[in-house]
């Protein structure tokens, strides 16, 4: 692969960033998934103003104008032919002593962009639907930031592959935050899709966003509110949605079946109808 590191396009094994670097050593970066299917990038408007908000949230510099990375992204797609699959960036706090206090303000970040090849859009999951199993959600309490902190979330889902399980939903003071790296939604039995409303407790998925849009337009009501573990495994369906999962169904939650443990119609239809609107 081409692979972008700091402004220049090197093949990945010549791609260097320093050990002092502070995404490495703190943790101290966001970072975004952008899809791309037939080689165009999926919602890449609002990955960027995303990144943006968490640049700003955490006083990291921004390392170049929308427009640039927009042009790095499409520089990489066509460097690497890639047709499926996704664009991941990262942007640390650049390289610095090891000192919990941030360096000074101009030391320039670093930024890392790269491609991620995928075989096809419909996947076993999407097909069969994912198994979950609930864990305590252990995050810090800014998840509306995209950082590189996923150890916790990484954990998470091994719990949950231990298990037999193929993710992890997490649960604070009863209800269920969002997926180790998705946006979780029930349908209830009259039909409304619920999901949790944006805060600093999840992620603002850019999916998410899509996904509501497209329920609006398929006439299905939308309530923005948290929903318990019970509530999900006695609900009519459940899913995710992500720029990887885009929309895949949820099956089972916690041992239990959701609705006849097969995906629902209703998220098959929002899963076909976000794929045509995105492509
Ligand atoms: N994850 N919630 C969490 C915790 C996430 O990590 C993600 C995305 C989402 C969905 O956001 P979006 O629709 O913008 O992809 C929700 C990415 C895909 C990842 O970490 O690979």
């Amino acid at each position: 692969r081409i692979v972008y590191v700091n402004g220049a396009y090197r093949p990945e094994t010549e791609a260097k960033v320093s050990v002092f670097d502070r995404g490495f050593l703190f943790a101290d970066a966001v970072y975004e998934v952008t899809a791309v299917i037939g080689g165009k990038l999926i919602d890449f408007p609002g990955h960027c103003a995303r990144l943006r908000r968490s640049l700003a949230e955490l006083g990291l510099p921004s390392p170049a104008t929308d427009d640039e990375i927009l042009a790095i992204h499409r520089e990489l797609v066509s460097r690497n032919a890639l047709e499926l699959g996704h664009v991941y960036l990262m942007v640390t706090r650049g390289e610095a002593d090891r000192d919990f206090v941030f360096p000074k303000a101009d030391t320039p970040p670093s930024f890392v962009l790269f491609t991620q090849r995928r075989d096809a859009i419909e996947t076993r999951e999407a097909e069969q639907g994912l198994k979950v199993a609930s864990v305590p959600d252990l995050r810090w309490g800014r998840r509306d930031i995209k950082t590189v902190q996923l150890l916790y979330p990484s954990m998470a889902k091994m719990e949950a592959k231990r298990k037999g399980k193929d993710d992890a939903w997490f649960v604070e003071n009863g209800t269920v935050t969002e997926g180790t790296s998705n946006n979780a939604y029930i349908v209830t039995h009259d039909g409304a899709i619920r999901t949790r409303a944006l805060g600093h407790d999840i992620l603002h998925g850019i999916t998410r966003a899509a996904l509501l849009k497209v329920a609006g337009e398929l006439g299905l009501h939308v309530e923005e509110r948290p929903f318990t573990i019970e509530e999900a495994q006695g609900a009519r369906e459940a899913f995710v949605t992500s720029a990887g999962a885009f929309v895949t169904p949820v099956v089972e939650i916690d041992d239990v079946a959701v609705g006849d443990g097969r995906p629902g119609p209703i998220a098959r239809r929002l899963r076909a109808a976000y794929l045509d609107v995105a492509i």
